[in-house]
């Protein structure tokens, strides 16, 4: 079976945004592939994070991964941190990529802002990580979104440049996992920036955390423009928060934005975003519901977790002594 390895920042609550655009689609892998997936703690210390918040909001990630699907008995499971081989590895490989590769880096540019001179040397290296992450287990596919795809290209680079530099056929090559059309949830502010949860306002973004009446009052206070809704894609042209709440509801109900413009074209935005909160209260708070139970069983989710970490150690740790040997440690 191929081998998968997807990971995710423990750096807020998962939003709809990571839901409908990684989490869910990570959730049929496990009866096609051998699936891995990681809680990136080690990512999310890049930026500042307040030690007991990480500790509380890697629990929590774990959580919402179990409650939207993924079964720690079909997929390996398990918190970055807890598998040296990804830090050993990533050490490694800082000494492969160069630092021409990573001033390539559109994410890095991004995410340290104006002050790059200030950004950690951790977010600067992250991509070297990334590629550890995957390599550590000679996964060949990553499900990823188009924010990714560079860093993809980055493992890559660097599987290739240590086969050659040390004349061996030890990493294999990464392919990216497209499945289906790549939902990408708008911020519910701003339709041209992506829902993040590590955006500072709440309003921009439902949580899965979030009971009924939060989701309503989000999705209430939800940007739109005064025209109603067109019966085809062409008239969401330009409207980047029509297009981003009808793309939601399409993703939700499984269809395409087509279908849900040919049911829903003519109505106003109040009637819509009605139809809209129904369908998400109805899909995500039982996975709420679940999240809390889980939560509230804290030994049964780190006894999950710890299993999950020691199945990732039985496959990470003899590749990257290998790679360890390779080097000539
Ligand atoms: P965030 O920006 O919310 O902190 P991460 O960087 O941890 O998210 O990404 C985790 C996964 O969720 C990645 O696979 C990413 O492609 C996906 N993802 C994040 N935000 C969105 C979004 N708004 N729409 C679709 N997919 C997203
Ligand atoms: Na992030």
């Amino acid at each position: 079976m191929t081998r998968v390895f997807s990971g995710i920042q423990p750096s807020g609550v998962p939003t709809l945004g990571n839901y409908l655009g990684a989490i869910r689609n990570w959730v049929p892998l496990q009866e096609t592939h051998e699936a891995i997936y990681c809680v990136v703690d080690l990512h999310a210390i890049t930026v500042w994070q307040d030690p007991k918040e990480l500790t509380r909001q890697t629990r929590e990630m774990a959580a919402a991964l179990i409650a939207c699907g993924l079964d720690p008995r079909r997929c390996i499971l398990f918190v970055q941190s807890h598998v040296r081989a990804h830090a050993e590895l990533a050490w490694i490989f800082n000494c492969v990529a160069r630092i021409g590769w990573l001033n390539r880096m559109t994410q890095f540019k991004d995410k340290a802002g104006k002050d790059r001179e200030a950004a950690s040397a951790g977010l600067y290296v992250y991509p070297n990580l990334m590629a550890a992450d995957i390599h550590a287990y000679h996964a060949t596919k990553v499900p990823v979104g188009e924010d990714q795809k560079q860093h993809l290209e980055l493992a890559n680079d660097i599987a290739q440049k240590f086969n050659h530099d040390y004349g061996v056929a030890f990493f294999p090559t990464i392919e990216p996992l497209i499945q289906g059309v790549a939902a990408r949830v708008m911020s519910l502010r701003d339709g041209t920036k992506k829902m993040s949860k590590s955006d500072p306002s709440d309003q921009s973004r439902i949580n899965l955390t979030d009971d009924a009446d939060t989701i309503a009052l989000k999705i209430r206070r939800a940007k739109t423009d005064p025209e109603p809704l067109p019966d085809h894609l062409a008239g969401l042209e330009g409207r980047p928060e029509a297009r981003n709440l009808v793309g939601i509801l399409a993703a939700i109900n499984g269809t395409l934005p087509e279908n849900v413009l040919r049911e829903h074209g003519g109505q106003g935005f109040g009637q819509f975003k009605n139809t809209l909160t129904e369908a998400l209260v109805a899909h995500l708070t039982p996975i709420a519901a679940e999240m809390k139970r889980l939560l509230d069983d804290p030994y049964a989710l780190d006894a999950a977790l710890h299993l999950g970490a020691e199945r990732a150690r039985a496959i990470a740790e003899p590749i990257v002594a290998k790679a360890r040997e390779i080097v000539g440690f």
